[in-house]
């Protein structure tokens, strides 16, 4: 069963990379450890992850804005933080012959090397944050971090966005963007990475009611994967912190875990952050980072309950999510069974041949359809089969085939991509059949 999952993220790799969603970074000179690049149906693919969680995080809600703050920003920031002193993990490193280095958490409590047997060293704290210069001298004075998370920015902003905004706690302030973390391991394909793209929300509470708001969230993001992207059920979990695995700042946390052919792992972290992070910026900065009830004139330091998930983590989990393979007229059909928010190519357009009357019918389906779905147009003229397995591999739900017969009676053929079923439709009536089996 475990060699049958490791299986399932080998075929995922490969097909990522077939396929042109993800490539290894800068592949022509042999790679750079947890750094990938993401090919044209990778950043389709990325976009409409993007996308679904500001529309149902920012857009459909009146009581969250939106925020892009920078990846450099000022030392003070993770020193007030505690990031400077505490965003470490334990590393050991393998005395014998292959020196590797490996994080002491994830190796349980074996103290010989998994690579070679040798002995481990004692562990030591890692710094995990990137450090880099601003400014032409490079000393210490000029030295600062490329973000590890995208949430400070929200608690640096806190006092901005209360004074230009008209917002009242309840609220919450989210943002998208590259975080950094020099991981020691990384690994399981984009799971681990040292540069990586988070959407995190800091929602903004009354002290006392974090706990309800805790709860509150947990269930909405659950829901979010299943309802929105379209993750099976079965496959999700939540997992409760223990308390000794808390993050430096958490009072609470709860991990939304996928089961990974490797195991369960962490898609998303719900946090109850409680007032950690503005109390100490306050303490830092010297600003007064407390809020006014309008309605009360109560002044207090709000709490902040922070839903925190990884673009990149969620890119994996639907390719994996959606991959199956099946036999059809005894060769092997590969298929992602994406969501259609979520497939990079809704509807692909395909001429029958190269023929100039068809290629004039099949450029103006794609007019017709091109401001209503995300459409692709392949004219590359080899057998449909071949075409249809082709999109199917990228997760299409349908293609449009217009062939000869489409020049005596209007029409074209719909084809599925689950079931491969077919339906002839006028194409008059193509657009709203399209919508129809859409919705
Ligand atoms: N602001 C809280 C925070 O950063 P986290 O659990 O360390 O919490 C949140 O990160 C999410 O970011 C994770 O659930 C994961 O999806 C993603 N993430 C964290 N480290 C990552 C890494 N090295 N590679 C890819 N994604 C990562």
């Amino acid at each position: 069963m475990i060699g049958e999952r490791q299986d399932l993220m080998e075929k995922v790799t490969a097909l990522s990379k077939r396929r042109g969603f993800v490539y290894p970074s800068s592949e022509i000179y042999g790679g750079l450890g947890g750094l990938y690049d993401y090919g044209p149906y990778g950043v389709a693919l990325r976009r409409n992850i993007r996308n679904l969680w500001w529309r149902h995080m920012v857009d459909l809600r009146d009581d969250v804005v939106g925020l892009e703050s920078t990846i450099i920003m000022h030392p003070q920031v993770w020193v007030a933080t505690g990031h400077v002193e505490n965003f470490t993990d334990p590393l050991v490193e393998c005395r014998g012959d292959c020196k590797q280095r490996f994080r002491a958490d994830h190796l349980g409590s074996t103290d010989r090397c998994p690579v070679c047997g040798g002995p481990l060293s004692e562990p030591r704290r890692f710094n995990t944050m990137f450090k880099t210069h601003i400014g032409p001298v490079e000393d210490t004075a000029s030295e600062v971090h490329l973000r590890p998370e995208t949430a400070q920015g929200m608690f640096v902003d806190f006092k901005n966005v209360v004074s230009s905004m008209r917002v009242r706690v309840p609220f919450g302030i989210a943002q998208q963007g590259r975080s950094f973390r020099n991981e020691i391991t990384h690994g399981n394909f984009i799971f681990r990475l040292r540069e990586f793209e988070q959407m995190e929300m800091e929602y903004f509470v009354r002290p006392g009611e974090d706990g309800r708001w805790h709860e509150h969230w947990i269930d909405e993001r659950f829901n979010w994967y299943v309802e929105v992207l379209g993750i099976r059920r079965e496959k999700l979990r939540l997992r409760p912190h223990d308390k000794d695995e808390l993050a430096h700042y958490a009072k609470a946390s709860t991990d939304i875990e996928y089961l990974f052919p490797f195991g369960w792992g962490e898609l998303e972290g719900v946090a109850n952050r409680t007032d950690f992070d503005l109390r100490a910026h306050q303490q830092h900065s010297g600003e007064d980072l407390s809020y006014l009830e309008p309605d009360t004139n109560e002044r207090y330091i709000p709490y902040v309950i922070e839903p925190a998930a990884g673009v990149d983590r969620i890119m994996v989990t639907c390719l994996l999510d959606a991959y199956d393979e099946e036999e059809v007229r005894g060769e092997t059909r590969v298929v992602l069974r994406l969501h259609r928010d979520v497939a990079p190519v809704e509807v692909a357009i395909m001429p029958l041949s190269k023929k100039k009357e068809l290629i004039e019918v099949a450029r103006q389906v794609q007019r017709t359809l091109q401001p209503a779905f995300r459409v692709e147009y392949d004219q590359t003229g080899g057998h449909i089969g071949r075409r249809y397995r082709r999109q199917d591999e990228i997760g299409t739900p349908y293609c449009i085939t217009i062939d000869f017969a489409t020049l005596e009676d209007r029409a074209v053929t719909i084809r599925e991509r689950d079931s491969m079923e077919q339906e002839r439709v006028p194409i008059a009536n193509l657009l709203d059949r399209l919508r129809e089996r859409f919705a």
